[in-house]
């Protein structure tokens, strides 16, 4: 049998404690509290699914009891139990998360009824709350999807270290992930309410990343109008992903290795100490250890970074996530322009399996929205993607000399493209003379 609901009634009259009680015991659980005192202890002792609450109370006024009740445990609903004259009061009750009210003197049927109606809100909103618990345990990544060995790995790893404080670095070629991973870290972390600030490393001239990262008080430096908070201090509490960390120039990475250990900073032109609390993320597609080699990274901040590592493979290495890949953006194409879902075939799946992906996931996701905003067809095919310079598929079954004069095309064609089709420099980097470059050209386009 399927228990009853439990409800707590709270009435300073104890005719009103026995008529509530008489009216529902048949149906639910009650039990009773004759003031604000006895609530929060029944509360705090009972499972509640549902709370009549009298406004006035001898010890504490109804509206403050209603959110204390609510701090205790904010799953049951409450509804308040009124005068006429109270009528105010009862709305603004509304207001700070009661359900409903009913004004004294009540017909039972509208009791039983509003009574019914919310803990039909509280059922649903507790199946809610559990699918959404159940979605995460098997999509922690919700939009990171991957299934072979080596991803697995790592997202089991992300789960594992995404809320200790040690600072994680994640290596890997451009477009392999790597920013979608330092978010998943927040996300998946107890920091995820706060702040997930980025620092695009690359991208923040060298000369205004310290007024960036620290802020800077005015008059700190001519043109320093007014003061400005830094990044790091907006992201207190979060987290901080370091992106492309590479970039970052030697005396940048001295301050940012203070901060990593100190968790403590000056705004530029001001001597007070600003203390934050941040989880650092950094990012870099560079191999960071030949850099230290050569002068260009400090090996301490190294160290620092690289408490929790993660390599990210390069697309090419992970070739059997390509189908899960391709269909993933398709969904997520179709969901985005509300057309109907496209497919590709399995050639074309085979096909995408033989190519290089230089630009990794991004410009796999970039082909998939092409063709999904192109194709006429809801099938995409082999043919559709014969622009794919995939060595591999052209030569496949040809004898060796051809075989050989189409990749010198194709490589050629290739470095051709690099050099914007400028002759003489393509001649050069492959080493020939102009005049034989020219010959194995392919013919210019009238
Ligand atoms: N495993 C994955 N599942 C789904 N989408 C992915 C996956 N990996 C990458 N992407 C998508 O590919 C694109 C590139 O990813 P992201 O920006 O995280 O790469 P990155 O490594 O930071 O690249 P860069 O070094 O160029 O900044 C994004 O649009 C991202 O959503
Ligand atoms: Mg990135």
């Amino acid at each position: 049998m399927v228990k009853p609901s439990t409800v707590l009634v709270v009435d300073d009259e104890p005719g009103i404690r026995q008529s509530f009680k008489m009216v529902l015991k048949d149906r639910f659980n009650v039990i009773l509290a004759q003031d604000g005192t006895a609530a929060v202890d029944l509360l705090t002792r009972n499972s509640v699914d549902l709370i009549l609450l009298d406004i006035l109370l001898p010890d504490i006024y109804g509206l403050d009891l209603l959110q204390k009740l609510k701090t205790i445990d904010p799953g049951p609903e409450i509804i308040m139990v009124t005068a006429v004259k109270e009528i105010k009061t009862a709305v603004n009750a509304i207001k700070l998360g009661a359900y409903e009210y009913i004004i004294k003197p009540f017909l039972v049927d509208d009791v039983i009824n509003i009574i019914n109606r919310a803990l039909e809100k509280h059922r649903l909103q507790k199946e809610v709350t559990f699918l959404k618990t159940e979605l995460e345990r098997f999509q922690p990544f919700e939009e990171m999807v991957g299934e072979n060995e080596e991803m697995k790995k790592i997202f089991d790893f992300i789960s594992t270290i995404a809320d200790s404080e040690g600072a994680a670095l994640i290596q890997g070629e451009s477009g392999t992930g790597k920013e979608l991973v330092a978010r998943a870290i927040h996300r998946l972390s107890s920091r995820q309410d706060k702040p997930f600030v980025v620092i695009p490393c690359a991208a923040i001239p060298q000369t205004l990343m310290e007024s960036e990262l620290f802020g800077h008080q005015k008059g700190a430096f001519t043109g320093a109008s007014r003061t400005t908070t830094g990044k790091l201090e907006l992201a207190d509490k979060g987290t901080v992903f370091l992106d492309d960390i590479d970039t970052l120039d030697i005396s940048m990475q001295a301050k940012l290795l203070r901060i990593i250990q100190e968790k403590e900073f000056e705004r530029i032109g001001s001597t007070k100490v600003i203390k934050i609390d941040v989880r650092f993320v950094a990012s870099c597609n560079k191999d960071l250890k030949s850099l230290i080699k050569e002068g260009k990274f400090r090996e301490d901040l190294y160290y620092r970074l690289n408490v929790y590592p993660i390599f990210l493979p390069p697309l090419r290495e992970r070739i059997k996530d390509i189908p899960l890949l391709v269909n993933h953006f398709l969904s997520l194409n179709a969901k985005r322009t509300g057309k109907p879902l496209k497919f590709f075939s399995g050639g074309a799946l085979q096909l995408l399996q033989e190519y290089d992906w230089p630009g990794n996931v991004r410009e796999l996701q970039n082909l998939v929205e092409r063709c999904f905003t192109v194709s006429k067809n809801a099938m995409i095919r082999h043919q559709d993607l014969s622009y794919l310079n995939t060595k591999k598929t052209r030569i496949r079954g040809l004898p060796l000399k051809e075989a050989v004069s189409l990749f010198e095309q194709q490589y050629i064609n290739e470095v051709l493209e690099s050099v914007d089709g400028n002759k003489s420099k393509a001649a050069m980097i492959l080493g020939v003379h102009r005049n034989t470059l020219i010959a194995k050209s392919p013919p210019q386009k009238k």
